[in-house]
């Protein structure tokens, strides 16, 4: 007997990703990146990189009328001024960043970007074990102003009640999937590329 209910449009989003996630929270830990500093310096570029290819969706004036706060949701200064910490060159672009998204599908990029900070809460708990910090090293992983679950459901909230066709739901699912392949990628990219 199937008791199916009508899912918000983020827990869509989220039942939608939750295999790409869970084989993403795999590679990463494949990769060991609390283990060292240079392990972990390696997950910054990847962070960085994904954080950079979204700054004009972040900064996209349209966009930014639905969620006011959206400029300062951004984490690509964040990750830029860990990888100084780190010692660690700014890595170039890698080809294959999302382009000229329909704002539908900037909103699935957008989601995937927000909802990492979720399990930041626990990442930046390891990385305190490499004696890292959100003033050092671990910025981009620190908890937003306002608090995690806060800024969550705001963004969750403003998602949830934008009235979208059936196209534009189908293409927010696109963004959101189409953010983990991107991330899978530049996380491969940077554990196989040499660090300068
Ligand atoms: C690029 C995107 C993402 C990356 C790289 C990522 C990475 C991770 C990793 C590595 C963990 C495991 C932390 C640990 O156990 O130590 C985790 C946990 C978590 N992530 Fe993500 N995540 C991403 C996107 C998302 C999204 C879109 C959501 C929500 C919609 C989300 C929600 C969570 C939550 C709630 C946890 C806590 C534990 C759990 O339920 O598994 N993450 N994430």
């Amino acid at each position: 007997m199937s008791t199916q209910r009508t899912l918000s449009r983020s827990q869509r989003l989220n039942q939608i990703t939750h295999e790409p996630h869970g084989k993403l929270d795999a590679l990463v830990k494949a990769h060991a990146p609390f283990e060292t500093q240079a392990s972990y310096a390696r997950f910054v570029v990847a962070q960085y990189q994904f954080q950079s290819e979204l700054v004009a969706l972040y900064n996209d004036a349209q966009l930014t009328a639905l969620i006011a706060d959206l400029p300062a949701r951004c984490r690509a200064e964040a990750a830029k001024a860990d990888l100084a910490d780190l010692h660690t060159e700014v890595p170039p672009p890698v080809a294959g960043a999302v382009k000229n998204p329909t704002q539908a599908e900037a909103l699935g990029w957008l989601f995937v970007s927000e909802g990492s900070k979720l399990g930041a809460a626990f990442l930046i708990k390891r990385a305190v074990g490499l004696g890292l910090s959100e003033t050092v090293g671990a910025r981009h992983l620190a908890e937003p102003a306002g608090g995690r679950a806060e800024g969550w459901k705001t963004f969750t909230r403003i998602l949830d009640a934008l009235p979208l066709t059936e196209q534009q739901e189908a293409e927010a699912d696109k963004g959101a999937l189409a953010a983990f392949n991107r991330f899978t990628v530049l996380l491969e990219q940077a554990y196989a590329t040499e660090l300068a």
